[in-house]
């Protein structure tokens, strides 16, 4: 199916049409009850579009368009375990890791249950019993440090979730993060910490992945200075798929905590890859966790189209990416512990549909995957907030908050709440030229300097975004945010017809690299290499003499 052929696409272009030359501002003032119409609800969880550039036709129209690229369908396709992953052919199926009982999920004629309570309730006993000491180094000593060595999915999850629930760690073990291959990476990390009371997590889905494998042979070495090579097994534990390769790591079989190829990397923080934050906030938090994502997969399976907010947000994102042809995304969340949160966005979404092919191999007519990014406000604000504001391109915002604060500082809440509100009706509504020569006027400024300075201090506003507001930051909330995304990407992913489920636009630049590498080492001659490529390690090498 061509998408550009169906009814609702030819619609919202007409759509676009109609109300090109109209502002936000018109728009609000045509209906000032906007956010009555445009904001949706999952218990305490808001997602308000009245600030995007829509109106109830572009809306229903979204809503049919989804209906015409048989978003349900799929959906359904990817609840029932149905090998939606076609380039791999594998299943997709993230949902079962947070599942009940009663969710009965199945892929090839096998209920998942069965393999992922195991592995759960292993982790969960694991995690606590690191936490309270029970399990212990070869010394009878509890561990004082865990570092988690992985990268991708393997990492952005983790040390984002980490991050955002420290109020949940109750004095737990210190949880560090290595990624980079840059070796500042590990001797900034384990600079000061105790290997004999340090528990390093291998986390790599493949076991194969360069810079977790570096990192972790170097974190063995780092292991060994203090202990011997049978006492570090105790310092040692695997979260992969490739149980071969854990084993002849020198993993012992207890350490080790495997999952499945029908969860993606990007997908894997509710799998074993989520260890280091169970043993961060302990298995009740964890399973609060799980429980916020199982609640947005239901109601991503279950609600209608049109109050289904994570469909609703894909198809905000559609609207602005293919329609107003805005090529980025800006990921806010005004909360400092959530400031990985845009990174670990920014993966999911952009190595799922970050593709220029189609499921069947055809190329694709239409944008897909934007270039995400973003920070946490208010730091955004004073570093690229001015060319949102008054710059040449126009960047969509996903504004995220929560009402309550888990702090005791209320007057910063107060101030960042603030903020958040301040800057998405700045984007949108501007500041018209008059107003700004009446306000420096009014401010006794000499009327010459006031003429000339008003184009530089006017907002034309008109600049879209969608507030996200919650009641505050706990487990479950950030289970059900992750989950929103993870859907919305699904969503995306659906429309814009690619495999939000595969990565092979990854792997050119790690074979080459690999390649690259031989030379570097001296097993192969640079003569091998490409010919823009040699004078550049040319070059390195004498730098490096
Ligand atoms: O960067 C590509 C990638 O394959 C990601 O998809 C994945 O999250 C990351 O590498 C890490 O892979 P692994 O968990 O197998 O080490």
């Amino acid at each position: 199916m061509n998408i550009k052929n169906t009814v609702s696409w030819e619609n919202l272009n007409n759509d676009l049409e109609r109300l090109k030359g109209v502002h936000l501002n018109d728009l609000f003032s045509k209906n000032p009850n906007r956010f009555t119409k445009f904001s949706f609800s999952k218990d305490d969880l808001h997602l308000d579009f009245s600030k995007e550039f829509i109106d109830n036709s572009v809306l229903d129209n979204l809503i049919k368009l989804a209906k015409e690229c048989d978003v349900e369908q799929q959906r359904d396709a990817m609840f029932s375990g149905e090998h939606i992953n076609n380039t791999e052919n594998r299943a997709v199926m993230h949902v079962a890791l947070r599942a009940n009982s009663k969710d009965a999920y199945e892929v090839d004629g096998k209920p998942t249950s069965d393999v992922v309570d195991n592995i759960l309730n292993k982790f969960m006993i694991f995690s606590d019993s690191i936490r309270s000491g029970k399990i212990s180094n070869a010394y009878g000593q509890s561990f004082t440090d865990i570092i988690n060595i992985g990268i991708g999915g393997s990492d952005l999850g983790p040390v984002m979730s980490v991050n955002a629930l420290s109020a949940f760690s109750n004095d737990g073990p210190n949880l560090h993060f290595i990624s980079n291959v840059d070796g500042n990476d590990f001797l900034d990390t384990t600079y000061g910490l105790d290997p004999k009371r340090t528990l390093i997590l291998i986390a790599s889905k493949t076991f194969t992945t360069i810079e977790t494998m570096t990192n972790a042979k170097t974190a063995k070495d780092w292991l060994l200075t203090e202990l011997t090579e049978s006492e570090i097994s105790h310092n040692m534990v695997a979260l992969s798929t490739n149980l071969k390769a854990t084993k002849e790591f020198g993993i012992k079989n207890e350490n080790v905590f495997g999952f499945w190829d029908w969860v993606g990397g990007r997908y894997s923080m509710c799998a074993s890859i989520g260890l280091p934050i169970a043993l961060s906030i302990g298995s009740k938090n964890f399973r609060e966790l799980l429980a916020g994502f199982r609640d947005m997969d239901i109601h991503f399976k279950t609600a209608p189209l049109d109050k289904n907010l994570p469909v609703l947000l894909g198809l905000i994102g559609v609207w602005r990416r293919n329609f107003m042809k805005l090529p980025t995304l800006a990921i806010i969340p005004y909360d400092q512990r959530l400031d990985r949160f845009p990174a670990y966005i920014q993966q999911m979404d952009m190595e799922s549909n970050g593709k220029s092919v189609a499921k069947d191999g055809s190329d694709v007519s239409i944008e897909t995957a934007p270039i995400v990014w973003g920070e946490a406000g208010t730091n955004a604000q004073h570093s690229f907030f001015q060319l949102l504001h008054q710059g040449t391109n126009i960047v969509p915002v996903d504004f995220i908050i929560a009402a309550k604060t888990t702090n005791k500082l209320i007057n910063h809440h107060e101030k960042l709440i603030a903020n958040f509100l301040a800057q998405s009706e700045a984007l949108a509504f501007g500041k018209t030229k008059d107003k700004v020569l009446a306000e420096m006027l009014k401010n006794n400024i000499d009327a010459e300097k006031a003429k000339n300075l008003t184009p530089h201090r006017h907002f034309k506003g008109n600049k879209p975004s969608t507030s996200i507001i919650y009641k505050e930051l706990s487990p479950f909330s950030l289970g059900r945010l992750i989950a929103m995304y993870e859907h919305k990407v699904f969503v995306q992913g659906i429309i814009w017809g690619v495999n939000s489920f595969d990565q092979w636009g990854v792997e050119l630049g790690k074979v080459a690299a690999v390649d690259i590498g031989n030379v570097i080492e001296g097993n192969e001659s640079i003569s091998k290499l490409h010919v823009a490529t040699q004078p550049l390690l040319k070059k390195i090498n004498e730098l490096r003499k």
